[in-house]
């Protein structure tokens, strides 16, 4: 699938601020990602020069990368493109219209885009205007039950110039309750001449096939379903070219990828962030896995990357 001139051959990864960061695209690319995304980025940050926000645009080292970037004047999101852009050497741009946190939204950014569609056709096209790459949104279907709008709201976006909407199948006001409408993420394909992406609840191999019938869309995105588990990607890219999908390595392989991932976060972060981060991802890696409450305790009081070695090193010998 392309997205303008930027081939996906993939699922792809959704943006998710305080998991997408840049070791864990880099497994998620290497698990067969056709596309990773950043965490989401404040444009006005990036005007700042604010270092921790430029921190966020590491290119993932293989396949194509969007950086995704929030905030709601279109002067300062194609000056913030630009930027990231040239910092980061993405192959797209993706615009956060999607965000429900009331931080975001509060302020007129993330989903509050929904309720304004002449400002988010004006981001589209300033940004179009500042940056040569494809310029991409993701968003809901609505505001709340009452302003469902993703019909007309993604052609104003097509009008503006975008090259590919990504859409969740839930309203601001659900933010992760109840389930994804995949029928009119379907609905609004068929509308559309740019590529749609679908996302929200595609959490393996049989909801993959479900979600791409159900929609008709080639592209799906998957976020949760990632978290401690990056096969999730070879295992829905397999399903949808309809071969076998590969089984989940055993417990002592993931675990080799959790190192990996935390050796990748040392390098990027320094050894304190990275622990401490890896007490959230690090249990993640043990979701399902019997009587791993003991090392689970162990993950929450990591400081150190010995700790870090010791709790992975204990889990391989005494886990299935
Ligand atoms: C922890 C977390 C952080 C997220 N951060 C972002 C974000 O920065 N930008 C964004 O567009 N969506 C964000 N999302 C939404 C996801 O990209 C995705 O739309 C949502 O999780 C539904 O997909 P899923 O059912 O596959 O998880 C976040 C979701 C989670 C769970």
């Amino acid at each position: 699938m392309q997205i303008g001139t930027v081939s996906i051959d993939g699922p792809i990864l959704a943006p998710m601020a305080g998991v997408t960061d840049l070791a864990f695209r880099t497994i998620c690319a290497q698990m067969g990602a056709g596309l990773t995304v950043t965490e989401m980025v404040s444009s006005r940050a990036l005007v700042y020069q604010d270092r921790k926000s430029q921190g966020l645009l590491k290119k993932t080292p293989s396949g194509p990368m969007a950086v995704q970037l929030f905030g709601n004047d279109p002067e300062v999101m194609s000056r913030a493109a630009v930027i990231a852009y040239e910092r980061s050497g993405c192959e797209i741009l993706d615009i956060n219209m999607g965000c429900p946190v009331p931080k975001v939204a509060g302020n007129g950014d993330g989903s509050a885009l929904m309720l304004d569609p002449d400002r988010a056709a004006s981001i589209v096209e300033a940004m179009k205007k500042a940056v040569p790459i494809p310029i991409t949104v993701k968003t809901r279907i609505g505001w709340d039950r009452g302003n469902i709008n993703i019909l007309s709201f993604a052609k104003t976006l097509e009008s503006a110039g975008a090259d590919a909407l990504t859409i969740h199948g839930r309203t601001k006001t659900m933010q992760y309750s109840g389930l994804a409408d995949w029928d009119i993420i379907g609905k609004t394909r068929k509308l559309l001449s740019i590529p749609v992406i679908a996302n929200g609840d595609v959490f393996g191999p049989k909801e993959a096939l479900s979600c791409k019938a159900r929609t008709g869309c080639e592209l799906l995105m998957i976020g949760r379903a990632s978290f401690g588990n990056p096969w999730v990607f070879q295992q829905v890219a397999a399903a949808l070219k309809g071969e076998t999908v590969p089984e989940l390595p055993a417990l002592r392989k993931r675990m080799e990828t959790a190192a990996e991932q935390f050796a990748l976060s040392v390098v990027d972060k320094g050894e304190y962030i990275a622990c401490l981060e890896s007490r959230k991802y690090l249990s993640w890696y043990l979701h399902g896995v019997a009587y791993s409450g003991y090392y689970k305790e162990q993950i929450s009081k990591i400081k150190t990357a010995e700790d870090v070695s010791a709790v992975i090193r204990g889990i391989q010998k005494d886990l299935r």
